[in-house]
Order: C-alpha cells, then structure tokens, then sequence
C-alpha cells in the first residue's frame, strides 16, 4: 500500500544495474540491496564485478558483458531473471572530440554505447518487465543531454535522444505498467571524469558553474535513482530529474 513503509522498499524485487561495478552504478547497487533488491551487475571486468559480489553476499549477481556489443547484449538477456522489477540503464561513455575530429566509426561507437544499447536490451527485456507489473526502468542521462557542454555532440546527443526515448516509451509502455525515467547527473567524482576534475583550472570552471559549488558524490546521484526505482515513485513516468547541484537552472546570479 502507497504511503506505507514498503513503498520504500524492494524486498524480494529483482534489479538489474549495467555497469554497476564501479562509480554511479556501483552506489547505485548498494542502495538498491539496501532496500532489498537482488541485483544482476554488468560490467566488462570481471574483478570489479567479483568485489561487488563479495560485497553483498547472496544479494548481487554479476555478468561480464559488454552493453555495446550483440554478444554482450545477448550475454545479459541469458542473465538476466524471468521477472524483472528494476532496469537500471547506467553504463556509457564519452570519447570528447570536436565534429570535425570524429569519423563515423567513432560517432556509431558513443551512440550505440549511450543510446542504442539501452534501448535494444529494454526491448529484450521487456516481457520480464511487463511480467512484474509495476516495473521501473531509469535511464542515467546526463545534463550534457539538456545544455550544450564542452563534452562533444556525439555524447550530448545521445544522451538527449535517451532523454527523449524515455518520454516515448513511458507513453508506449505505461499500458505494461512499466515507468521510465532519467537521471541526468552533472559532475561525480568516479574514474569516469577523474581526469577532468584533477586539471585544477578545469574543476575550479566546474564548481564556478554550479550553485552548490561541489561536484556530486556517486550517493548523491544514486539516491534519485534508487527513488524512482521504487515503488514510492509509482505515478511519476517520462521525466528527467538533473542531479546537478542547481547548474542547470542557473541564471545570472547575485553577485557576492
Ligand atoms: N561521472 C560523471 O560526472 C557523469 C556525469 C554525467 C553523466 N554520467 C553518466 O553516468 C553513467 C555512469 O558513469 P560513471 O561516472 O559512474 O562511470 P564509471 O565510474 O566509469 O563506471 C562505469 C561503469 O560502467 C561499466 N561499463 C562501461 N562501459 C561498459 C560497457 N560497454 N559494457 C558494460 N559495462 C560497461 C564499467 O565497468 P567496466 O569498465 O568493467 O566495463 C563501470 O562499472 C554513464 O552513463 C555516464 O555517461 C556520469
């Protein structure tokens, strides 16, 4: 019953978190066997899924996959539990170039990584979805998907389009009682952007930028996730919520 403390949690519920061995994803697993989930992992390296798993005996299964290949993707379908109550689609990339500094082949790559992997395995999965009846997927889009970002187009616009997909789908998929919905983080401290937050005149641009004036820890990011996971998140469908310490929504700001 909504309004009761088990709308907070997810016993006995099965989860799926690609990526889910390292940075957002990897908080984003802790959270969700806290609440009570049984967790399948993705990710290409089995050592880090192997330190997940020892992490929460009997609460997570790994996969060593990768989402952006046909035999990864197919690898995950035979993974994956017949009933399916959390899809979390976390794992993507960037490689950061100008227009004029990509060729084909390496635009395909971030768009099928970002945007064509989620979608081809959300297809596959869901009639395990539908069968849990009241299935949530969330989408980890980013805010280089909402504003224009010095992260390349291939990214931004791959991660606009799953912004996007993600309202086209919460409509095509509200009959299966299935949500669907994004995330969009700003900076997180993980391996991903470590190398951008150690250029100290880049991170001091970064913290400039934003209201907070931190980047996010992966929890902080995690925990919207995690809520949109759960059943207490039942009416909310189609949205992105930017995790961002206000960047997003700011305009010209007071002066000190
Ligand atoms: N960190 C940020 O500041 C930030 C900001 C905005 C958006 N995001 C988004 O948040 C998500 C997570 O980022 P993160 O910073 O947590 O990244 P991260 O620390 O690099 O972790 C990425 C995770 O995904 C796995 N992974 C990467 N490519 C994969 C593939 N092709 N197949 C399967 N697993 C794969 C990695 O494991 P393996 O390497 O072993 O495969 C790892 O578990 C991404 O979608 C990213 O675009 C991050």
């Amino acid at each position: 019953m909504l309004g009761s403390m088990t709308s907070w949690r997810l016993d006995g519920k099965a989860a799926l978190v690609t990526g889910g061995s390292k940075g957002i994803g990897r908080a984003v697993v802790d959270q969700l066997v806290a609440f009570g989930a049984h967790v399948t992992i993705v990710a290409r390296t089995q050592d880090a899924i192997d330190a997940t798993i020892a992490a929460h005996p009997g609460k997570v299964t790994g996969v060593a996959a990768d989402v952006a290949t046909q035999e990864g993707r197919a690898a995950i379908i035979a993974a994956a539990p017949p009933v399916l109550h959390v899809l979390v689609h976390n794992a993507g990339g960037n490689i950061r170039r100008p227009l004029t500094g990509y060729d084909d082949a390496t635009i395909s790559q971030i768009v099928t990584l970002n945007l064509l992997s989620p979608l081809s395995l959300s297809r596959e999965l869901h009639p395990r979805l539908a069968a849990a009846k009241g299935a949530a997927i969330v989408h980890v889009g980013s805010v280089a998907g909402i504003v224009a970002l010095a992260t390349g187009v291939a990214y931004g616009a791959a991660k606009a389009g799953l912004d996007q997909a993600t309202r086209t789908l919460a409509l095509e998929w509200a009959k299966d009682d299935i949500r669907v919905n994004t995330v969009a983080p700003w900076y997180t401290r993980t391996d991903l952007v470590a190398p951008v937050l150690a250029q100290p005149r880049r991170l001091e641009a970064i913290l400039a930028r934003t209201p907070l004036a931190r980047v996010a820890e992966p929890a902080e990011v995690a925990a919207a996730i995690a809520f949109l996971a759960l059943p207490a998140a039942s009416y909310i469908t189609g949205q992105t919520l930017a995790v961002d310490g206000g960047m997003s929504i700011q305009g010209l700001a007071p002066a000190p």
